[in-house]
């Protein structure tokens, strides 16, 4: 019961998340198949492979609360800007912390998937096995699918430019999940 309310809740929030902007809807619909897979491949058990599927959908869901305008916007966003869009995963977490039976993995991919293992991340600066492991590896699908992906602002990638990218983006990423993503998704040849 709790996990379909937890599904409607989040639905009713992608749902609107699409008509407000599709590109975010789009990448969190391809977040969510990346954390699917991935989490199916490190062998996780189904349980824990539909909340990491769940919480890719809804991991970005604050970018509802963002100004269109800063949200949609091609060129650099201003330092003004970056401090509005940096809020997004806190806006996320208060939205659907109130959610009655919100599985706390997925409290955890909206509130930390922008924090770094190197501790510079957002929006809490935590560092190492301190990041929750489920947002640990939100972090690194959401960024695969965000270089991959042609922005206003950039081509996108090759599968091989983005690999090489994360991996030498030193202190980015927790180094063992990166390196079963590649080993597992990319040379295993699940993504193309
Ligand atoms: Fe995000």
């Amino acid at each position: 019961m709790a996990e379909a309310v937890t599904n409607a809740g989040a639905l009713i929030g992608v749902a609107k998340l699409k008509d407000k902007d599709e590109g975010t809807f789009l990448h969190s619909l391809a977040v969510s198949a990346l954390m699917i897979i991935f989490a199916r491949s490190l062998g996780l058990k189904e349980e824990s492979v539909r909340l990491f599927g769940s919480g890719g959908l809804i991991h970005d869901i604050g970018k509802i609360t963002l100004p269109i305008e800063v949200l949609q916007k091609s060129g650099a966003l201003t330092s003004e800007e970056l401090t509005i869009m940096r809020m997004h995963p806190v806006q996320g977490y208060r939205m659907i912390a109130s959610i009655p039976g919100i599985p706390k993995a997925i409290l955890d991919i909206c509130l930390h998937h922008h924090e770094k293992f190197d501790g510079t991340g957002y929006p809490h600066n935590l560092g190492g096995n301190d990041i929750p492991y489920v947002a640990r590896i939100a972090a690194i699908c959401d960024v695969y699918d965000a270089l991959s992906t042609i922005r206003a602002y950039k081509r996108a990638w090759s599968q091989a430019e983005v690999i090489d990218a994360m991996l030498s983006s030193r202190g980015h990423f927790d180094p063992e999940p990166l390196k079963a993503f590649v080993s597992r998704m990319i040379i295993g040849d699940v993504i193309r």
